[in-house]
């Protein structure tokens, strides 16, 4: 499902990770492009028969050269600040094919928001509905609005990005649904005539979309026999990616779940919206890093006695790729150069070949949650070895930080034959120029 590939070192399309390492330094992320559109090739191609606009969710990998390879794809945008919008329409996304989610949109960024006309506001609560309308009927400009309904759907995921069940602050409780109608739904400048979803992201199984598709639905009939149209259902993002081996649904399982729910709606003039992010971007990007030292340590066995570990330290870390420090998140890790008796089929063989050291992969950050790995066995590594940390094309430079000040990484582009700098490192005088006036 992506273009990296151990011939017999790693190479991304054609060109081996070693020799953009040499180019380009690292930490980088590199993507490849064939990857990015393919995944969005077969998600389009498995919902087609519902006419989906797609919104690439911009916070899953928000650099413009990746925005505007999906944008001339016929991509839209999903976006939740001012500054993903300003992304997306720097990446050419025709402004009525953007959505603007998210629960704390400030003034400002509802005034740039109706400026650039785009096609809906994610309304995420009643003051928030009252702020947009009252900008709105202030500048003159009409603009529409999908209700984020929060459906109190369990889509078993992480805690911190499960966001459809009650108690979470995404949304309004779908229980108030027909009373927002009632209470705003015949504003002049706010049309709202929309239902918008987000249940969570990873969402590893289609059973939690059926079951919010459905109460949309049910919705959508009740606010119809209250003579409240609503002509659009934004189902939101949330499809995995396979970091492990074969864990995650393909596109063509969520749609073979979810297009015969909506399939005869569609035909009666439901217009469908989808905002997925990872599973278009992850595997289309890997984190390439070198190792600076290895160390001997300690780690736990199974009986808890203290087994030898070594601690691989990278370039990169927390600072870099957060996911792990912050859900624990897996990323498959391995050398760009394993060496022949350490090239596997697949991941899921990476652990179990023989000559393996129990390891950890972390990073240069002050913090013991700073690791993109954790006792994996690994290849014997040295001083000055490169690593590759796979399906981090997803929420990996997006959530990069520069804490204890240490530049952003760079990006890099691989176009079939050729390579581009898509984002450059960040250099210590750039972190520095805010705060020298
Ligand atoms: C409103 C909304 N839409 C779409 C997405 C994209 O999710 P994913 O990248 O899992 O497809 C998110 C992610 O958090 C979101 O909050």
């Amino acid at each position: 499902m992506d273009a990296f590939a151990y011939t017999p070192d790693l190479h991304c399309e054609s060109h081996p990770l070693r020799h953009l390492a040499e180019r380009f330094g690292t930490p980088t992320y590199i993507y490849s492009r064939a990857t990015l559109e393919g995944h969005y090739d077969r998600l389009a191609a498995a919902f087609a028969e519902l006419h989906p606009l797609i919104c690439f969710s911009v916070k899953s990998c928000p650099n413009i050269h990746i925005g505007r390879i999906l944008a001339e794809r016929g991509s839209g945008m999903d976006v939740v600040s001012g500054g993903e919008l300003h992304r997306a329409l720097l990446a050419g996304t025709p402004p009525e094919r953007i959505v603007y989610a998210g629960v704390g949109k400030t003034q400002t960024e509802i005034d740039a928001a109706l400026r650039a006309r785009i096609a809906y506001f994610n309304i995420e609560s009643e003051p928030e509905f009252e702020t947009i309308a009252s900008i709105a009927r202030r500048l003159n400009i009409r603009t529409r609005g999908a209700l984020r309904i929060n459906p109190d759907v369990d889509p078993r995921t992480h805690a911190y990005t499960s966001t459809g069940k009650r108690d979470s602050k995404f949304g309004v409780d779908i229980g108030r649904a027909v009373r927002f109608f009632e209470t705003y739904g015949r504003d002049d400048f706010l049309k709202l005539d929309a239902l918008h979803l987000h249940i969570g992201s990873p969402v590893y199984e289609v059973a939690p979309y059926i079951d919010a598709i459905q109460k949309a639905l049910a919705l959508i009939d009740k606010l119809a026999a209250r003579h409240f149209t609503v002509s659009t259902l934004d189902l939101g993002g949330g499809f995995g990616a396979d970091y492990e081996t074969a864990r995650s649904p393909l596109a063509a399982d969520y749609a073979a779940a979810i297009v015969p729910l909506l399939r005869d709606r569609a035909a009666k003039g439901l217009k469908v919206i989808l905002e997925p992010g990872r599973s278009i971007a992850a595997n289309a990007g890997v984190l390439l890093t070198r190792v600076l030292y290895v160390k001997d340590g300690w780690g736990a066995g199974p009986d808890g006695a203290p087994v030898p570990k070594k601690f691989i330290i990278c370039d990169a870390g927390m600072n870099t790729l957060l996911r792990p420090a912050l859900y624990s998140a897996f990323h498959f890790v391995w050398p760009v150069a394993p060496g022949p008796n350490f090239i596997p089929e697949r991941r899921a063989q990476a652990q179990s070949m023989p000559g393996l050291e129990r390891c950890d992969v972390v990073g240069p950050i002050c913090e013991s949650s700073d690791f993109l790995a954790k006792d994996r066995f690994l290849p014997p590594m040295k001083q000055g070895d490169l690593l590759a940390v796979f399906t981090a094309g997803a929420y990996g430079m997006s959530m990069a930080s520069t804490y204890n000040s240490h530049g952003l990484p760079a990006e890099v582009l691989v176009e079939g034959a050729s390579t581009r700098l898509i984002r450059r490192r960040q250099a210590i005088a750039d972190l520095v120029a805010p705060e020298q006036f």
